[in-house]
């Protein structure tokens, strides 16, 4: 059994691979890397009963990973180059072999994935790290369920300058919904529950047009999208209107969010 560890900037997440399968899945969250990644490691063997003697390795990747210098408990450990691990746990989760994967953690990645390599194409540093650090000065709360929850309240008409605001007709391919500038508006009457949405709106329209411009730029039609903030309901909203302006369709494979541990995992033997 191979273990994968992912020393994210926010969240460890942590898996067993067994022949070429996923078999054990867990997230941890810790201050430091090596607090992290031992503990996330000691979690997965003993709530799984998992014997140490079956691990024969440690595929340990993510921003914390370089803190990590030496085996961990006398355990053979490889680090694995993130970008490479997002591409291989990418095409492994959706099992096809050209794609484009980007990846919403604490900042956003695009990674084209295929036969010919894996290629880091750009990214952002908007992510789930802006909706957290925002949240925490503009809202009463940071939590993630609870930005969702008054997101769900808002209206974006109070934050967001519209283009029914500044324009009498559709423009190109906008329609009056659509944002000319976010929170070019910001009226006084605006509510946490408007700002919520506004923040998450922002930030999946800029995950959303980077892909579509990353994913045309190979000729795909197709995103997938990985990471914590695959998982985020009001995004999905934001990314299915990209999807009806651009015609490029987002996927969100189940375990998404374990697609960097699993990607390093898979790589231990190259
Ligand atoms: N259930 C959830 N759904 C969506 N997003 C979430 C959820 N829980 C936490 N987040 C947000 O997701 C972000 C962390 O995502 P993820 O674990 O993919 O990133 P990371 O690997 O730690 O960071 P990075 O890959 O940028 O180094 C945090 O900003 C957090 O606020
Ligand atoms: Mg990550």
């Amino acid at each position: 059994m191979i273990i994968g560890i992912d020393i994210g900037s926010t969240i460890t997440k942590t898996v067993s691979i067994e022949n070429g399968r996923m078999i054990k899945k867990i997230k941890t969250r810790a201050a430091d890397a090596v607090t992290s990644a031992t503990g996330a490691l000691g979690k997965l063997i003993i709530e799984n009963d998992i014997n140490i003697a079956d691990v024969q390795g440690l595929a340990i990747t993510g921003a914390g990973a370089y803190k990590i210098k030496n085996d961990i408990f006398g355990i053979p450990t490889k680090r694995i180059d993130e970008i490479h691990a997002i591409g291989i746990g990418g095409m492994f989760l959706v099992g096809e072999d050209h794609i484009i994967i980007t990846n919403v953690g604490t900042g956003t990645a695009v990674i084209e994935a295929g036969k010919g390599g894996i290629f880091h194409l750009g990214g952002s540093g908007v992510g789930g790290g802006t909706i957290y650090g925002l949240a925490k000065k503009l809202l009463p709360t940071a939590d993630f369920n609870g930005v969702l929850d008054l997101a769900k309240t808002g209206n974006l008409n109070q934050v967001d300058l519209l283009m029914e605001d500044i324009m009498e007709t559709d423009i190109s391919f906008l329609n009056k919904e659509s944002t000319a500038s976010n929170f070019g508006k910001m009226l006084d009457s605006a509510g946490y529950g408007d700002i919520a949405l506004g923040i998450l709106n922002m930030v999946y329209q800029v995950i959303g047009m980077l892909s579509v411009f990353a994913a045309k730029s190979k000729n795909l039609s197709r995103v997938i999208v990985t990471g914590n903030g695959s998982n985020n309901p009001v995004g999905k909203d934001v990314l299915k209107i990209i999807t009806d302006m651009y015609g490029i369709e987002f996927v969100y494979p189940e375990n998404a969010e374990y697609t960097t541990a699993v990607g390093a995992g898979l790589s231990w033997n190259i």
